[in-house]
C-alpha cells in the first residue's frame, strides 16, 4: 500500500502536532502515513508515494532548522522524482507581511525542481486567525489524499 510521508518543519511544535493529527486522520481513512520529524533526503530517496510538507515558517520567511538540511540537500542534489505527488501545509503569521508562510513556497519550489507534481492548493494557516491548526489541516489533507489517489496519474 502506498505510504504518505509527512515532512515536518517546526520550531515550537505547532506544525509537528498538526502533522501528527493529519497522519492519524489519514491512517484512519486507510492511507498509511509516516511522520518524519527530522527529515533527511535519504528518508525519501529511493521511495515512492506522495510527500506532504507540513511546516511552519521562521526567521524571515525561512524553513525551520529541523527541515533545513532536507531542504538544502533537495535543492543541491535535485533528485529527480517525476510526477511524484506532493502537497503543502504551511503555518505562518500574517503579521510578518511579505514573508507570510514563506517556508511553504521554498519547499514547493524545491520539490517542483525535482519534477514532483503538486496536488491541490497550498493550505496556509495563519496563527493570527487559527488557534488549532489541525482543525484546518485534517479536512484539507483528507481531501488532498482523495485527489491524488483518484487521478490516473496519481498512482505511484
Ligand atoms: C522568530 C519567529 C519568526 C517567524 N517568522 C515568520 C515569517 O517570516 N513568516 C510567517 O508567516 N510566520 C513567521 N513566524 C510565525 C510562525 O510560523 C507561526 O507562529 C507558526 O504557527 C509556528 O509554528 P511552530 O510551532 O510549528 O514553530 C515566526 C515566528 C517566530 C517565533
Amino acid at each position: 500500500m502506498t505510504v504518505i510521508r509527512l515532512l515536518v518543519g517546526s520550531v515550537y511544535g505547532g506544525a509537528l502536532m498538526t502533522a501528527r493529527a493529519v497522519a492519524r486522520a489519514l491512517e484512519a481513512e486507510g492511507h498509511p502515513a509516516i511522520v518524519l520529524e527530522n527529515p533527511e533526503l535519504a528518508d525519501v530517496a529511493g521511495t515512492e508515494g506522495p510527500l506532504l510538507v507540513c511546516t511552519s515558517t521562521t526567521g524571515q520567511g525561512e524553513v525551520p532548522p529541523n527541515l533545513l538540511p532536507f531542504y538544502l540537500d533537495l535543492r543541491d542534489q535535485l533528485p529527480q522524482q517525476p510526477g511524484r505527488p506532493f502537497g503543502v501545509v504551511v503555518l505562518g503569521d500574517s503579521s510578518y507581511g511579505d514573508t507570510f508562510c514563506g517556508a511553504g513556497n521554498l519547499m514547493e519550489e524545491a520539490l517542483l525542481e525535482t519534477g514532483a507534481r503538486k496536488c491541490g492548493q497550498t493550505l496556509t494557516i495563519d496563527a493570527l486567525e487559527v488557534l488549532e491548526p489541525e482543525q484546518e489541516a485534517v479536512p484539507w489533507a483528507l481531501e488532498w489524499a482523495s485527489t491524488w489517489a483518484s487521478g490516473p496519474t496519481g498512482q505511484p
